[in-house]
């Protein structure tokens, strides 16, 4: 199976190139944006027609939440705009496209977790352009749209994945989040259930995949690590985690609430998805 693989420098491209080799018959061509700007249609219809891969995983994207507010159009384009010329060129080829996107396509007024029957309600730009390219993915007969949230890995450039660090090294205590709820992923448990689609064949839909465990604020994240640490390392020094309860100042909105339910790609595929606390020691 010939897969192509877009914005293979990020956090999750990163850990799909290192997951393709452990995949039977799977032949991984993978493009950082310098080697393959998705901006390019032309250079994405010519990438395609040589290959002919049977799957397009796009990772590529305009991820910078806050910037996005100062950068609207910049945010729209790369999130929404060229997936026509994107969807346009896997349609030449009948590849499957599969594109990730984000709880932020809702408003965060539930309390329960969201299905993919939920209706979007963006509250910032960055959820409002992806938003737009889910339902360009979603009008071509070959795609897919899997909405994740707050992944993390070893190679991930966010706050979760920077916490074992902070621990380790700040001499003051860290201040953290108890306001947003949403579901952490581990993103090799993510990039698994996207190999398990492609391996099943599975063409169009739209999913969410987070880890289980109902959700947990980033302040529940930091002191279940800490407590994975000192079981690990009951010698380490490490800064105490404090309940920030205030909001972020300056930045985007952001959803409240925004847990997902992946219930509907587990009854789909089979897979059983670790729980939210699963993934931690992997990163401590
Ligand atoms: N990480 C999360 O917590 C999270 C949560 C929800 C949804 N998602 C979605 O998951 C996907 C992957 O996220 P991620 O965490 O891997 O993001 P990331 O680490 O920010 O990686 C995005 C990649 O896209 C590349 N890129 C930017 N512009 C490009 C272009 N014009 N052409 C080709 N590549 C381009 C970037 O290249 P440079 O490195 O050169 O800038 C970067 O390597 C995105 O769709 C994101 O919206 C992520």
């Amino acid at each position: 199976m010939k897969v192509v693989l877009t914005g293979a420098n990020g956090g999750v491209g990163r850990i799909i190139q290192q997951l393709a080799p452990g995949q039977s018959r799977m032949e991984l061509a993978a493009y950082s944006r310098q080697e393959l700007n998705i901006l390019d249609k032309q250079a994405l219809t010519d990438c395609l027609s040589s290959l002919k891969p049977e799957y397009l995983i796009n990772t590529a994207a305009f991820t910078h939440v806050d910037r996005a507010e100062k950068e609207p159009e910049a945010a729209f384009l790369l999130n929404a705009g060229c997936l026509e010329g994107m969807a346009e060129a896997c349609r030449k080829t009948g590849t499957i496209l599969i594109h990730l996107s984000t709880d932020y396509v809702f408003d965060g007024t539930k309390r329960t977790p969201y299905t993919e029957d939920d209706i979007p309600a963006p509250v910032n730009t960055y959820g409002a352009s992806k938003r737009a390219g889910e339902l360009i993915v979603l009008s071509y007969s070959r795609g897919i749209v899997i909405r994740t949230s707050w992944v993390y890995s070893r190679y991930s450039h966010n706050f979760l994945a920077a916490i074992p660090l902070l621990l380790r090294t700040r001499s003051e205590p860290l201040q953290v989040d108890t306001l947003q709820v949403n579901s952490p992923t581990y993103a090799p448990d993510l990039v698994n259930a996207l190999f398990t689609l492609a391996r099943e064949g599975i063409s169009h839909g739209l999913f969410h995949f987070t880890n289980t465990g109902g959700g947990c604020t980033r302040y529940d994240f930091a002191c279940h690590l800490r407590e994975m640490i000192n079981r690990k390392d009951p010698g380490a020094a490490l800064a105490q985690v404090l309940p920030m309860h205030a909001e972020v100042q300056g930045g985007a909105p952001r959803p409240v609430y925004s847990v997902m339910s992946p219930a509907k790609i587990a009854a789909l595929t089979g897979i059983t998805i670790p729980h939210w606390k699963e993934g931690i020691e992997n990163i401590i």
